[in-house]
């Protein structure tokens, strides 16, 4: 990961910051924000005069840029449109800060300053700073490892956030928040970017490793542990192994153990499903946009990228990671469907479809949870074309019995603006997973095809609290913009500090 911006903070005026490029909020109506304010007044009224003379509208995404004012150490004022004064929120902010952000990119400035936090009527002044910092980040993503040619680096090197003097630590610490989870939600995107030759199982074992060599040392915080295929069989994770059986590629079973909060405390268990291509198996998926199932392992991803902030934060408490991770690939060994495989928990599963694998790996890993006696589970997985549907691509799909955990997640996902939306999980949808032959079908028909994956998964998750998230619809984007999104790093994260803070 090649980005090099620096974050800093600053005690000072907003007037006496030499920078490349000052950045103030500008709200509708020509109503100045304090930033805007103190550089007017330092420079005889000439922004005031600017945006008088109508050159920007102060809506959400408006933005001017003034170059060589007197009187003030910027060489250059980013105005940019915040909407109503007094009603700034922290979507109508993110509505500004995406523009502003890109505004800022697009000048030749190398270094930039962001005036003291203005009040959001929802959020504290942490979370802007974090936010711009994400935002930053996300404008100066790149993935052109592959590329002869890449994209010109960014110009902007140096970030500086304005404090006024008693709100020196808390800035530090949102800078610090924002660069962690602008690092979490990178690592993300870059796995599920990947080709699928190059994250494979074993990328995914030693991207986790490299994590804990990074990050352990400093107190042995973070442990990793890789369990291979003989370990599997041991365990009896026929369900999991059963999905493996048609490629080459050796299947992994990730831990990671973050021990950052009591000896004693419950961890957190968050359990992705690495499925590093999925063609479907033997019940082969059609041949369009194929390419796009390399994101199948966006679950593992996400627990990876969810790790790599936490390390980093150093948040307090105890978090569990666990990654099933193979191929879904058809061969002459491959699991067909009719097949029944017994999963690590004793039930029986009838494959009626070989292309409803993530259930079948998961259901293992959710058997294995038990062992750490969890405060709560949470799996992420794309697991049902059936969820894009349901919701497309705004929100994930968010399922679980257990009501105080679903209003923390989507709580979470609310203030993180990385949101979900809570399905139904009623008992009567289990009618659809009924087998002639076996314990459970790992396919309930097209109806409710979202609600009836979660309903399997919820078979083997009685002994605990338990959320599902079916990213399918969230954790990439198709068309021109095909890439991975990072979600839902951002809820996840928001709801682990919550945890912490509790
Ligand atoms: N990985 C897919 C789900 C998926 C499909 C995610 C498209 C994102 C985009 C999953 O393994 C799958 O194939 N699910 C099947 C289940 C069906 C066979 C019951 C699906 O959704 O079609
Ligand atoms: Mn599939
Ligand atoms: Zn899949």
């Amino acid at each position: 990961m090649g980005n090099s911006m620096k974050f800093s903070m600053k005690v000072g005026k907003p007037e006496t910051v030499a920078a490349d490029c000052i950045v103030a909020l500008v709200h509708s109506g020509g109503v100045l924000g304090a930033t805007a304010q103190a550089l007017d007044a330092a420079t005889g009224g000439l922004v005031g005069h600017a945006v008088q003379s109508g050159d920007i509208s102060g809506k959400p995404g408006s933005t001017l840029l003034l170059r060589g004012l007197p009187g003030i150490e910027a060489h250059r004022v980013l105005l940019v449109g915040a909407g109503e004064a007094g009603k700034l929120d922290g979507k109508t902010f993110i509505k500004s800060v995406t523009p502003g952000v890109k505004a800022l990119l697009a000048t030749g400035a190398t270094s930039a300053a962001f005036g003291p936090a203005e009040a959001l009527s929802d959020r504290d002044a942490g979370w802007a700073v974090q936010q711009i910092v994400v935002a930053l980040r996300e404008a100066t993503y790149r993935f052109d490892q592959f590329k002869r040619e890449k994209a010109d680096a960014p110009k902007l090197l140096s970030v500086t956030f304005v404090a006024a003097g008693d709100d020196e630590k808390p800035v530090k610490a949102a800078i610090a928040a924002g660069v962690a989870l602008a690092n979490g939600i990178e690592l993300t995107k870059t796995l599920g970017n990947l080709p699928p030759n190059v994250c494979t199982p074993s990328y995914l074992a030693e991207t986790a490793e490299g994590l804990a060599k990074e990050f352990g040392g400093k107190g042995g915080k973070l442990k990793v542990d890789v369990l291979e295929r003989k370990q599997l069989e041991a365990l009896k994770m026929g369900s999991f192994l059963s999905v493996t059986h048609g490629t080459v590629e050796p299947p992994k079973f990730i831990v990671l153990k973050y021990d950052g909060g009591a000896k004693k405390a419950a961890p957190v268990v968050l359990v992705g499903k690495g499925i590093t291509f999925d063609s479907g198996g033997i019940s082969l998926k059609p041949g369009e946009g194929m390419d796009e199932m390399k994101y199948d392992m966006c679950g593992a991803g996400t627990v990876l990228g969810v790790f790599r902030t936490l390390v980093e934060q150093g948040l307090k408490l105890n978090v569990v990671g666990l990654i099933p991770t193979c191929e879904n690939m058809p061969s002459g060994t491959a699991t067909r469907p009719g097949d029944i495989v017994t999963s690590m928990s004793g039930l029986t599963i009838e494959v009626l479809n070989t292309d409803a694998e993530g259930r079948l790996i998961l259901c293992d890993a959710l058997t294995y949870a038990e062992r750490f006696k969890p405060a709560a589970v949470i799996d992420i997985a794309t697991l049902t074309g059936a969820c894009i549907i349901a919701l497309g691509s705004v929100n994930s799909g968010l399922f679980s019995k257990n009501d105080a955990l679903a209003d923390e997640l989507l709580a979470a996902g609310k203030q993180a603006l990385d949101p979900a939306w809570r399905m139904p999980l009623d008992d009567e949808y289990q009618e659809q997973l009924k087998s002639n032959f076996a314990d459970l079908a790992n396919i309930g028909g097209r109806p409710a095809g979202s609600v009836t994956a979660a309903c399997f998964l919820s078979r083997f998750t009685k002994t605990y609290d338990w959320a599902h998230l079916d990213i399918a619809g969230t954790a990439w984007k198709s068309g021109a913009a095909k890439g991975g999104s990072g979600r839902p790093v951002p809820l996840l994260v928001e709801f682990l500090r919550q945890r912490a803070a509790a």
